[in-house]
């Protein structure tokens, strides 16, 4: 029989993973007016299986935490509610169901903020309108730089979003500092303009990352704390002269916290020899890291396994093909075909289509 490396149980702190599949965080759009819907109980469910990580799409921390039409939130009572069956679900089939806890920071306009107000950042530099997939342009509105001493409210933001996500019964949360959102706009130097104690060397850019982290583990344990980076990525006008030094420092830093995972993002691929090539830039991190590492970005069944063959990571989180193939984790013990994605129903507000229709493998067959 053909050893299949991402099939293979990894103990991730207290808990034991029976597989290294992981379900992404995915944005899906879908949350009208920012609750989380029951048609979330069938899509997740989907997706879980027993001793399977699973990790929810991007999850507001506040109300100035929005940036996308219909994205869950976590700081309401109404929203923690919303939350309960859908993690019931997931755990009914045994899955372990993280909360992805965000805040976009400056990546939004005046529609998405209360009373109309600017989106609030490290900076207040404006994000220049980005290129979109259909050909037209993404627009963001000038932000508002947050004063020195506004920003332990932000940080207590994510501590109470973590909170209410134990009380809606997650396992844990992955902080989001990935992307360009607002924990990023304070570790790059692209971003961050400041000459407080949050601007200037990389400590002091990781400043406003590491309360967070600390309060999140004050309040729920540091074993049931993960979180996402993504040092090397460009995302929004964010992107870092010292890309290595910055992931670095977060990765030791992490350590003192003794946080349970670090989820990286690759590097943006190249094209060699027409098919994509996965850099690999993360190896110093991953071997800094002393709690589990996941790997996320371009990876597919032949390449996850070899990573995880390698040592190179412990898990591997998959975005597009977990959000076209629901049976994942089996596909790949069959090396089975897979679904292919469909962009276009990404962030569609249909509760149904492009979400949680896509076929199982008994039924494709
Ligand atoms: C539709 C879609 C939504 C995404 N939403 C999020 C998100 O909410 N939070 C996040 O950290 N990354 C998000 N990502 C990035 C994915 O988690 C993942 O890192 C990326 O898709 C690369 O992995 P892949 O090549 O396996 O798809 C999203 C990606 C896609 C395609």
């Amino acid at each position: 029989m053909e050893a299949v490396p991402l099939l293979t149980p990894h103990k991730m702190g207290k808990f034991d993973l029976s597989h290294r599949i992981v379900l992404a965080p995915l944005t899906r759009q879908r949350s009208y007016g920012n609750v989380p819907q029951a048609h979330a109980i069938l899509y997740y469910s989907q997706r879980a299986t027993q001793g399977g990580l699973l990790i929810t799409e991007a999850t507001g921390v506040s109300d100035t935490a929005q940036g996308y039409t219909d994205t869950p939130g976590i700081w309401t009572k109404e929203q923690v509610e919303a939350w309960k069956p859908i993690v019931d679900a997931v755990h009914k089939k045994g899955g372990v169901f993280f909360c992805q806890i965000w805040h976009v920071g400056r990546v939004s306009t005046y529609d998405f903020q209360p009373n109309g107000q600017a989106p609030i950042s490290s900076t207040d530099k404006q994000i220049p309108r980005q290129p979109r997939h259909d050909g037209g342009f993404e627009e963001f509105s000038p932000p508002r730089r947050l004063k020195t001493d506004e920003i332990p409210k932000i940080v207590d933001d994510f501590r109470l979003a973590a909170r209410n996500a134990i009380e809606a019964g997650f396992d844990g949360v992955e902080i989001h500092g990935a992307h360009g959102y607002l924990i990023e706009q304070f570790m790059k130097d692209s971003a961050n303009d400041r000459t407080d104690e949050y601007g200037g060397s990389i400590e002091n850019r990781c400043r406003f990352a590491l309360e967070v982290v600390e309060a999140v583990v004050g309040e729920i344990g540091a074993d049931r704390v993960g979180m996402r980076l993504s040092p090397f990525t460009d995302y929004v006008d964010c992107w870092d002269s010292n890309p290595e030094a910055v992931g670095l420092y977060m990765v030791q830093s992490l350590n003192k916290h003794n946080i349970l995972y670090c989820h990286m993002i690759e590097p943006r691929m190249a094209i060699v020899q027409g098919r994509h090539q996965i850099p690999h830039r993360l190896l110093p991190l991953r071997e800094a890291f002393r709690g589990t590492f996941v790997a996320a970005g371009g990876y597919d069944r032949e390449e996850g396994n070899k990573v995880v063959d390698e040592g190179y990571t412990d898990l591997v989180a998959y975005g597009r093909l977990f959000l076209a193939n629901p049976d994942l984790p089996k596909r790949f013990e069959l090396s089975a075909r897979l679904n292919k994605y469909d962009r276009i129903t990404f962030y569609t507000s249909d509760p149904v289509v492009g979400y949680t229709d896509y076929p199982f493998l008994e039924s494709s067959a």
